[in-house]
């Protein structure tokens, strides 16, 4: 089965503070967009890219397409993003041509994922699981609050237990079918794809994220973001 990534790059980064959209700010001189397009393409099973664009930026992403080396046996179509992650996944799966039977959804918002995760998504895929994410345990406590007006006291009502709990990163990989399904049936607001494929009652299987995998959100993030590639470059 032939594998595509759809890499979901509409935000505009609100987080991160004013400038362009998240995804075209440059990283190591580089825009965020093309390192993880070049994430996705650097795994030899994916064969396609749809990247979703900011709505008024197709155009320049096109452009960035031809100015920056990409490997040669990938194809790539960009369409323009929707409001939300969600709509905006949904408008990529929708320019997803006929013959790629499995499906990864990456944050253009996580350049950094190393080759070997991609894979591993993939494979888990390949082996049967109709969604699988990368995972990672919490390094901090975790506590759930109860909701409090603006500047008063969250009060604490519940510590999980933190050996249970899993942060999840990108690529999220599915069965294409089961995806496009939880996309037309799934209406409530989620943060992430694998979510809705739980709603739907199917199985979502983890594997092994990467710290490297992270997601740029902030500005701190891009201080992370900058020292781990100049580690690379040495
Ligand atoms: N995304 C998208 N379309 C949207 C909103 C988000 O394609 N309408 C994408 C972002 O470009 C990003 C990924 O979803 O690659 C994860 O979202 P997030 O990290 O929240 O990025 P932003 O929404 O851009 O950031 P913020 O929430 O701080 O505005
Ligand atoms: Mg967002």
């Amino acid at each position: 089965a032939r594998t595509a990534a759809v890499i979901p790059a509409a935000g505009r980064g609100v987080r991160l503070g004013p400038g362009a959209p998240k995804a075209l700010r440059a990283l190591g001189g580089t825009p965020m967009l093309i390192h993880a397009i070049r994430a996705m393409a650097a795994s030899r099973a994916v064969s396609l890219v749809v990247v979703v664009a900011p709505p008024e930026g197709a155009a320049e992403v096109r452009t960035l397409l031809d100015a920056y080396a990409l490997p040669d046996r990938t194809d790539f179509v960009v369409v323009p993003g929707g409001e939300t992650r969600q709509e905006s996944v949904k408008l990529g799966l929708d320019a997803l041509p006929p013959g790629f039977d499995i499906v990864l959804v990456h944050d253009a918002a996580r350049p950094l994922v190393p080759v070997d995760t991609v894979d591993a998504v993939v494979a888990a895929v390949r082996e049967g699981a109709p969604a699988v994410v990368p995972a990672l345990p919490l390094a901090d406590t975790v506590k759930q609050v109860e909701p409090a007006a603006p500047g008063e006291p969250e009060p604490v009502v519940a510590t999980p237990d933190r050996s249970l709990l899993r942060a999840v990163q990108t690529p999220q990989g599915f069965d294409r079918a089961t995806l496009v399904h939880a996309h037309e049936t799934v209406t409530d607001d989620v943060t992430d794809d694998a979510s809705m494929v739980e709603q739907l009652g199917r199985t979502v299987v983890t594997v092994p994220g990467h710290e490297e995998a992270f997601k740029v959100t902030r500005p701190l993030d891009l201080v992370l973001a900058e020292a781990v590639l100049a580690r690379r470059r040495l």
